[in-house]
């Protein structure tokens, strides 16, 4: 199958200068140092093509969810990781558009690196503003644009959508390697598919279960996301992380849920948990105790899926033929409270028959850490998070539909 948008395959980019969006949005340590460079790895193959095409690179990312320009959220260190990685020098330029960056990119050589300043350091990027779009293109000189953020492009922001207005605009190897891998997976799956689904970022991924309603045959919610649906559902979280203003949301939920399985089924098919580990927060206490859902105290915190909850979902995954999950089941942070999110990933490692698609930056972290071979125990580990989630969802990506179409 061959993939339906331009790729750096298709158009003659030989010693061009060519904008390239990454996604280098990667979890930062507390001492500031970087946690995990799977994102950063990732992006290698299409930086070592352009370069042994002896292309400018110049390269633009996102890191975090900053206001206005914060050095915290700076891709410095990133741009010396990436040198590191690559065995290259990468140059740095403190500002994103404007006079430095003309200057800097006109400094450069062919074949070179340049990485640009966090695109989130101006609001114009989340408004997805042409004008900020305009100057992009215009400052970095730039003859092509290369979309290789997976994990951005289901967001319509400046550096995913009006950049494509200003720059004939082509897929990165990351983008095209993602996109069909999943979608190859999702086209027909083997059936029963289990969708498990995590986190924190609950309001961003709520939206996708609707969708992924029609394609799963059973969902298991984990995570702060499950604590919202349990709020819901009219139980007593105590001070667990949960999330407000999700009401519309999961009506709908479990509106489309119900007409697909029977009231009688909903709740076998919208799996939740029925006991929780649970702690207080600050300071943690690193204990795993495990309460019923019903009998949460008013100053626990549910942190992680129960010891029975553990149990059920590993019936139900031993028996899926396709496994997506999206998010850590608990706060994979303290040892405590990783049981749910290793059982699962054991259980996924050592039922090699089980096609399983992982994604979303902590989860894949996670992964990454527990397994010993490198990711290798599980069919793929996405780089993206909400935006693998719609892909699976069978939803389209507006950083992907924008690129040029391949030629029938
Ligand atoms: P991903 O990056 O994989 O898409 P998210 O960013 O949505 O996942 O969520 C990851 C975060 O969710 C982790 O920092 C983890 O501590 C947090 N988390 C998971 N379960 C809980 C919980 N029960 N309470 C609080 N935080 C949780
Ligand atoms: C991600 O980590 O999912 C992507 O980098 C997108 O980040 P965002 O959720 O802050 O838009
Ligand atoms: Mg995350």
């Amino acid at each position: 199958m061959s993939f339906f948008k331009q790729t750096i395959n298709t158009v003659p980019l030989q010693g061009q200068t060519v904008l390239v969006r990454v996604d280098y949005n990667v979890p930062f340590n507390k001492d500031g140092t970087i946690g995990d460079d799977f994102r950063i790895r990732a992006s290698l193959p299409t930086i070592k093509r352009l370069l042994s095409d002896n292309c400018k690179v110049v390269l633009i990312s996102h890191c975090g969810r900053p206001e206005g320009r914060d050095k915290k959220f700076s891709l410095e260190p990133i741009a010396q990781r990436l040198a590191q990685l690559l065995g290259e020098q990468v140059r740095f330029c403190d500002q994103t558009i404007g006079d430095k960056v003309k200057m800097a990119i006109r400094r450069a050589p062919k074949k070179s690196v340049t990485m640009l300043e966090n695109l989130r350091f101006y609001a114009q990027e989340e408004a997805n503003d042409e004008t900020f779009a305009r100057q992009l293109a215009q400052d970095t000189g730039a003859r092509y644009f290369v979309q290789d953020g997976f994990g951005v492009v289901h967001r319509a922001h400046a550096s995913t959508s009006a950049i494509t207005h200003f720059l004939p605009s082509v897929a990165g190897l990351l983008i095209e390697r993602e996109y069909t891998t999943i979608t190859k997976t999702m086209r027909d799956p083997q059936r029963p598919l289990v969708a498990v689904l995590g986190g924190a970022k609950v309001s961003d991924k709520i939206g996708v279960i609707q969708a992924l309603v029609s394609v799963a045959d059973t969902i298991i919610i984990g995570g702060a996301m499950a604590n919202t649906f349990l709020a819901y559902k009219g139980k007593a979280m105590g001070t667990s992380l949960v999330e407000t203003g999700q009401e519309d949301t999961l009506n709908k939920i479990y509106a489309a849920a119900t007409e697909k399985v029977g009231a009688d089924k909903v709740d076998d098919f919208l799996v939740l948990p029925t006991d929780a580990a649970v702690g207080q927060l600050p300071p943690l206490d690193d204990n795993r105790r495990i309460t019923s859902i019903d009998s949460i105290g008013e100053n626990e915190k549910a942190l992680d899926i129960g010891d029975k909850t553990i149990e059920k979902m590993v019936d139900l995954i031993v028996k899926a033929k396709t496994v997506i999950w999206n998010g850590p089941l608990g706060m994979t942070e303290y040892p405590a409270f990783t049981h749910g999110s290793a059982r699962l990933a054991l259980t996924l490692a050592t039922h090699s028959e089980i096609t399983s698609i992982i994604g979303g930056g902590d989860t894949a972290d996670f992964v990454l850490g527990w397994d010993a071979r490198g990711g290798e125990s599980f069919t793929h580990i996405s780089t993206g998070g909400g935006a693998s989630m719609e892909l699976m969802a069978g939803e389209k990506l507006p950083g992907i539909e924008s690129l040029l179409d391949a030629h029938s």
